[in-house]
């Protein structure tokens, strides 16, 4: 069977390696596309039986043009990018990697935090995380990851997450706050780790920021789309102790840059940008999509 690895932003060499040998241990035949187009993607798709992505659109025209297909995995954990309606329609089983790049990501939100605490290493004197609040909104992969790492700096950890129940946060010794709203209130700072969805796009608005205390630094690792960057605009604009930093350009970006030294976002989205997350992810991809293809093993699949 074929399986093949589209990428546009492409994984760690040492990645490539590992996926190449699962997929020749397993007999099946393997087909890189990296830095491709769409055009490229729907041409290689055409009689591939598995598919490997990573943020790269799975559309409608993509899952249409591939007549072969039997299983997507998304090697990371947001699968926004696929359209699962109507992988679903034709019977394309839709994977995620859970878990497989979330210390990478955690790892990130401190090394941007250290930034924004530290004026952006413009060389004025700044402020340390000990001893400050901060609030993990969604204690996922990634949020749990966050928690562990922020004890280490000696943080108060404070966490919300519409679907974890309390007793699970304060089991991984976080406080566990009732509502998101809280979580803005309370905490010094807020990372969030929400996926994009019909509930959470636009959620990160003026009102919610904007209970923020003075000093407050939000964090977004996440989704551009989670956050209303016209509301977010607009509060930066009114409180200037408010800092935004983020892995995930905005749309609003030369907007964002007004605000210097409150604002910084990565060139491109980093957070699973290390050669372990890639490895991690990649090659757990590819079991899965062997697995899938061979038994039917169908355990992380996210369109049921
Ligand atoms: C994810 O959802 O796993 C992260 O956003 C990483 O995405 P990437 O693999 O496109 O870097």
């Amino acid at each position: 069977m074929k399986i093949l690895v589209a990428t546009e932003k492409p994984f760690a060499a040492a990645a490539i390696d590992g996926i190449k040998e699962v997929v020749a241990k397993s007999g099946n035949e393997l087909i890189l596309l990296e830095k491709g187009t769409k055009a490229d993607l729907i041409a290689k798709v055409a009689d591939v039986n598995g598919l490997i992505v990573r943020s790269d659109i799975v559309d409608r025209e993509v899952l249409e043009a591939a007549k072969q297909l039997k299983v997507v995995v998304r090697a990371g954990a947001g699968y926004d990018n696929i359209d699962l309606a109507a992988a679903t329609e034709k019977g394309v089983c839709v994977m995620n990697t859970p878990g497989q790049n979330s210390n990478a990501v955690a790892e990130l939100v401190f090394g941007l935090l250290v930034f924004a605490v530290r004026n952006f290493y413009n060389g004025k004197s700044g402020s340390e995380l000990k001893g400050k609040k901060l609030g993990i909104l969604a204690f996922g992969n990634v949020g749990r990851n966050v928690a562990r790492i922020a004890k280490g700096f000696d943080m108060d950890v404070y966490a919300y997450d519409a679907f974890c129940p309390k007793e699970a946060i304060e089991a991984a010794g976080v406080h566990a706050v009732d509502n998101q709203e809280a979580l803005f209130e309370t905490c010094d700072v807020v990372s969030l780790h929400i996926p994009a969805t019909a509930e959470t796009k636009q959620s990160i608005n003026y009102a919610l920021v904007g209970k923020m205390k003075k000093g407050g630094i939000l964090v977004n690792t996440a989704r551009k789309e989670v956050i209303n960057e016209p509301e977010l605009l607009k509060l930066m604009a009114e409180r200037d102790d408010l800092k935004y930093v983020t892995d995930i350009k905005p749309d609003a970006d030369e907007d964002f840059k007004k605000y210097e030294g409150r604002y910084f976002a990565t060139p491109k989205k980093m957070g699973a940008q290390t050669a372990e997350a890639n490895i991690n992810a990649g090659i757990a991809a590819a079991h899965q999509v062997i697995d899938n293809l061979t038994t039917g093993w169908n355990k992380f699949q996210v369109n049921k």
